[in-house]
């Protein structure tokens, strides 16, 4: 049977340092506030001219090509998973197509949405290309540039102070070796709580959901205010074109679905937390991320954690902690690294790979 196995793995954080002491001077926080609810030190930020989110992607990919010892040419399918796309559409993928000057018409380029998960949703998805032998070069990308759309603001902080910018990609190959590659992937949703954490301008939506689902977003619109397009003067006036987020009910949820949604995956594979080498947790909130360490009874060396120096990159978070992990020599092949993520959505997921 077809597996797929990471053949290239790359990653690319910008260069500017922004730590908390900088957020300081636009916001009412603290480096004492951040340091304890979140265990972030600094983040990077992109250059406006210089990086957008497609431009990181191609960075990381252009590593992760090389060390998959393939051709920009070989690609022949293109996943990129992000919620900073450079446009509202078309998706990144095209332009990271173009960034890296493939000129083969002949390959798709599917975009995901799916936040925080959307590296596992991407995985699992070239997993099922790869195992029905569509494809034989699959290009998975996570990448955010955050920094372009977030409320630095003291109303905003609970949200900006969290998030930065870079990226992540693998290339993924099929193979036969039964000792190596994507052993499971499991992927869950719950769109219940949709608005707990959104950036619902622009939109299309015009007020529905609120009124439907009784939701006082605290904004007091008004009908006029909805508009009838996806952005109006308002909306932007107001600060209403940021991401929102309830952070307590999220950390609430997302404890009680890492370790779950890990379990499972474990349960799939007729395997148990012990077999675990390196677990990689979206780094969502180091909080988060000790709290599950906890729950599995995992040892110190058996997670890895660098939302220290990047804040949560979302969709490219796990790619570059896990490039980081094995660029450090913690991930050898034969381990067993397990992922798992949680976020907006609600959407989570978890993958076993054999490595
Ligand atoms: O990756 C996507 C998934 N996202 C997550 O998993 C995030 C999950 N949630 C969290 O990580 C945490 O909820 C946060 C880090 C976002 C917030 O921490 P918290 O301990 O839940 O704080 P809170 O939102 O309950 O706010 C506590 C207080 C509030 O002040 P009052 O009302 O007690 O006076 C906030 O206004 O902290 C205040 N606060 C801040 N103070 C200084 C919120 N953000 C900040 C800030 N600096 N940046």
């Amino acid at each position: 049977m077809l597996r797929s196995k990471i053949a290239g793995i790359g990653h690319y954080v910008p260069e500017n340092v922004v730590t908390n002491d900088d957020l300081t001077k636009v916001m009412e926080t603290s480096d004492e506030w951040i340091q304890e609810r979140t265990g972030i030190q600094e983040r990077r930020y992109g250059t406006k001219h210089k990086e957008t989110t497609s431009t990181m992607g191609t960075a990381a990919a252009k590593i992760a090509i090389e060390r998959a010892g393939i051709q920009k040419e070989d690609i022949d399918f293109i996943i990129f998973a992000t919620l900073s796309p450079d446009y509202y559409f078309p998706g990144s993928g095209v332009l990271l197509q173009r960034e890296l000057g493939i000129t083969n018409t002949e390959i798709g380029a599917l975009d995901i949405r799916n936040q925080c998960s959307g590296f596992i949703y991407g995985l699992s998805i070239a997993d099922q290309f790869i195992k029905t032998g569509m494809y034989k070069n699959i290009l998975l990308v996570g990448a955010e540039m955050h920094s372009m759309g977030l409320e630095f603001t003291t109303k905003g902080r609970n949200v900006t102070v969290i998030f930065g910018d870079g990226a992540g990609a693998v290339v993924l190959q099929p193979t036969e070796n039964e000792n190596q590659g994507v052993l499971t992937t499991k992927l869950h949703s719950d769109g219940t709580y949709a608005e707990k954490l959104a950036m619902i301008t622009p939109g299309s939506h015009g007020g529905y959901h609120f009124d439907k689902m009784g939701i006082d977003m605290d904004f007091g619109w008004t009908d006029e205010q909805y508009g009838e397009i996806f952005m109006n003067h308002h909306q932007i006036d107001n600060n209403m074109i940021y991401p929102v987020m309830e952070g307590q009910f999220v950390f609430k949820l997302a404890v009680k679905k890492f370790p779950e949604v890990i379990m499972e995956a474990l349960q799939t594979a007729g395997l148990e937390v012990g077999d675990i080498d390196m677990l990689i947790p979206h780094q969502a909130n180091l909080r988060i991320a000790q709290f599950v360490q906890r729950t599995l009874k995992l040892s110190d060396d058996q997670v890895y954690n660098n939302i220290q120096k990047y804040g949560n990159t979302t969709a490219a978070s796990i790619p570059i902690a896990l490039c980081e992990a094995w660029e450090q020599g913690k991930i050898k092949e034969g381990d067993l690294v397990c992922l798992a993520a949680f976020g907006s959505g609600f959407t989570w997921g978890s993958a076993l790979i054999r490595w």
